[in-house]
């Protein structure tokens, strides 16, 4: 079954980039010249979703409103969600059953950034028949802040997947993206707080490796992924933007420009999103793709 629905979950108290998060969440933050939050909402967009689910923070929810709104100039049907406290990211399927309604839903992160070649034909290949849980790795020095796997001698099954490991598994780290099929919000209802007191994304993934229901997808090089929930992160990834955008004249994760790429918009609304916005870098940008 086709995957068209999508869940952002753009919570959480944003503690490591204290105190620029007192006040602003940390989906809101700019990644160069952009929200932190265009860049999944570009990630759902490019794999063929244009229902989607934001989840946040009573203080926070507003902000993401007023931000994206109803998702109609995006060709984007948008909902909200508040979130009261953070008790975890399978909380997301909870709080967005009647969202979700019996379909394949993708979840993504809200301060995850994805970029490399070949993006946008991974995404649409996961999103067209969502029978088995989806999950995307990516290779890092650190592991040790994020859900690790551990995949089976070919590298091509995930056998088990332990969140935050104190010993080392494998440079595997589990990003913040994935999709998973009808029956996860059954199975987030049965989930039991880890020791840390959350609920664990990696605990919901165990589940259906035990009954052997996972597609792992490897980002090798030429992908880059961040978590931009650090300065350092935060900085890294406004810096990778700025370099390949100013380089190559080109413009990563707008979502205006995915909507009319993706046949979401008509050029015609395209052309009026782009001579409403104020002048900027952003909409000089914007400018420019209608004339390459
Ligand atoms: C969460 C997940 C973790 C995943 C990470 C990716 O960690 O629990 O499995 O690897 O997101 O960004 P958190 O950022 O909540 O510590």
């Amino acid at each position: 079954m086709k995957c068209k629905k999508g869940i952002i979950l753009a919570g959480g108290t944003g503690s490591r980039l204290y105190p620029l998060t007192i006040s602003v969440n940390k989906q809101l933050m700019p990644i160069y010249d952009k929200p932190a939050i265009y860049y999944p909402l570009s990630v759902l967009m490019l794999a063929g979703i244009d229902e989607i689910l934001i989840i946040s923070t009573p203080h926070d929810i507003q902000g993401m409103k007023s931000l994206l709104k109803d998702g109609n100039h995006f060709g984007l049907k948008i909902t909200y969600k508040v979130q009261d406290k953070p008790r975890g990211l399978p909380e997301a399927f909870t709080l967005g059953e009647e969202f979700i309604d019996n379909e394949p839903v993708a979840m993504i992160l809200g301060d995850n950034f994805f970029y490399g070649h070949g993006l946008s034909s991974t995404l649409l290949r996961a999103a067209t028949d969502v029978t088995k849980a989806n999950i995307f790795l990516y290779s890092v020095k650190d592991p040790s802040a994020y859900g690790v796997a551990k995949l089976n001698s070919q590298g091509d099954a995930m056998l088990d997947v332990i969140e935050k490991p104190k010993t080392y598994i494998s440079p595997w780290a589990v990003t913040g993206l994935y999709f998973f099929p009808p029956d996860i919000c059954e199975k987030a209802k049965n989930l039991e707080p880890s020791e840390r007191g959350e609920l664990e994304i990696t605990d919901l993934i165990r589940e259906y490796i035990k009954e052997d229901k996972v597609d792992i997808n490897c980002f090798n090089r030429g992908y880059v992924w961040f978590d931009v929930g650090s300065p350092d992160a935060l900085l890294q990834a406004s810096n990778f933007v700025e370099v390949i955008q100013n380089r190559q004249d080109i413009l990563i994760s707008s979502p205006e420009e995915i909507a009319w790429r993706m046949g979401m918009i008509k050029k015609t609304e395209y052309i009026d999103l782009i001579k409403n916005m104020p002048t900027s870098t952003y909409r000089n940008s914007l400018q420019q793709t209608l004339e390459q």
